[in-house]
């Protein structure tokens, strides 16, 4: 039987980012090691010079500082070359204007990777969609290093950018108030307190008199979060 070395991994939630050193636009990386402390977004794309990804591309840069003040790092990937990323962000930068953006200059790291290492490890190339491109995948991975949740999309679709966000400010919400979050959750809305652990608790809580709490049902209580308290505490 004929072997391969290729790795088509397909790291989950709750895994620990794998491991890789690249060659990037801002120079040689060591991942998650190089981000200690810090949320990192692993994302790929499927080509550089090609319309939906410069779309991406250029929200990514004009977000960039939105990301930042979220403790954040944001690292691209596909497997073109450095010197096609290079001319492909050049032309971004020198050429585009697309909506309110112009002059938009990327300066998080973008990683070569013609050999599909990292792309493969990561699990960004679908076959049933392209066996020669990444697909839009999106690793959120947390300043331990832990992949926290996923996203992919198919090639023909750009990423929702406030999903993006959304997510990020999700997570670290979850994180510094040990709640959960209700379907659409924005910042400023109530969120949802822990199920119990015991009967006891949840009767307790079902009569408690706190008027921040609310409860649905004995298994779902709500407890007011103002947006004040949540920004105070992103990028934490
Ligand atoms: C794009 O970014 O426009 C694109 C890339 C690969 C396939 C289809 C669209």
């Amino acid at each position: 039987m004929e072997t391969t070395n290729i790795v088509n991994s397909m790291p989950r939630i709750g895994d620990k980012a794998p491991s890789f050193k690249a060659v990037t636009t801002q120079g040689n990386i060591n991942f998650p090691e190089d981000y200690k402390g810090k949320w990192k977004i692993l994302f790929s794309h499927p080509a550089d010079f090609t319309p939906v990804c410069t779309s991406e591309f250029m929200t990514f840069a004009k977000m960039a500082p939105e990301f930042e003040a979220l403790n954040t790092q944001l690292v691209g990937l596909s497997v073109d070359g450095l010197y096609s990323h290079i001319a492909w962000l050049r032309t971004i930068k020198d050429k585009i204007e697309y909506k309110d953006m112009k002059g938009m200059e990327v300066k998080f790291p973008l990683i070569e990777d013609i050999t599909m290492e990292v792309a493969n490890k990561y699990g960004m190339i679908q076959p049933g969609e392209a066996t020669t491109k990444a697909v839009r995948a999106v690793f959120f991975i947390d300043p331990q290093d832990i992949i926290r949740a996923i996203i992919y999309y198919p090639l023909a679709l750009g990423r929702n950018f406030d999903e993006l966000k959304r997510v990020l400010i999700g997570l670290q919400t979850v994180d510094n108030f040990n709640v959960a979050l209700p379907a659409d959750w924005r910042p400023g809305d109530e969120v949802i307190v822990p199920t119990a652990g015991s009967c006891g608790v949840a009767k307790e809580r079902m009569e408690s008199k706190d008027e921040n709490i609310k409860c649905y049902d004995w298994f779902f209580c709500t407890k007011k979060l103002s947006k004040e308290e949540v920004e105070s505490r992103l990028g934490k």
